[in-house]
C-alpha cells in the first residue's frame, strides 16, 4: 500500500492511555480498533444498533465526518456519558482529511442490544 494511503489515528483509552496507529483511507474506525485490540466494543458488527462502539471525536475533526445520519444520532440519544464530540466509532471511516484524527473511548457504554436491557433517557 503506498504511502499516501496512510492515515494516522489515536486512541485513547478510559484510562487517558494513548495508541497511535496507522490506519488507511477507507478503513472503519471500529474494525482498525479490533485489529489492535483497543477495548472498542461493538456489539452489532457495525450494523447501527447499538452503542458500544461510542467514542468522542476530537473537536477539529468533527467537520471532517460526514454529519450522523438520523439512525446514528437516536442511538447516540440512548449512549451514557453522551458529550457534543459523541459519534459511533463504527461509521467513522478513515480519509484524508482526518489525519492524525484522535478518538477518546468513554468511561463505560451499554449494551442493550445484546443483554436486552431497555435503555433508560438521562
Ligand atoms: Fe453497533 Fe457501531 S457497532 S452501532
Amino acid at each position: 500500500k503506498s504511502e499516501d494511503e496512510i492515515v494516522n489515528i489515536t486512541f485513547i483509552d478510559k484510562d487517558g492511555k494513548r495508541r497511535e496507529i496507522k490506519g488507511k483511507v477507507g478503513d472503519n474506525v471500529l474494525y482498525l480498533a479490533h485489529r489492535y485490540e483497543i477495548p472498542m466494543e461493538g456489539a452489532c458488527e457495525a450494523s447501527l444498533a447499538c452503542t458500544t462502539c461510542h467514542v468522542y471525536v476530537k473537536h477539529e475533526y468533527l467537520d471532517a465526518l460526514p454529519p450522523a445520519e438520523e439512525k446514528e444520532d437516536d442511538l447516540l440519544d440512548l449512549a451514557p456519558f453522551l458529550k457534543d464530540n459523541s459519534r459511533l466509532g463504527c461509521q467513522i471511516i478513515l480519509t484524508k482529511e482526518l489525519e492524525g484524527i484522535e478518538v477518546t473511548l468513554p468511561k463505560a457504554t451499554r449494551n442493550f442490544y445484546v443483554d436486552g436491557h431497555t435503555p433508560k433517557p438521562h
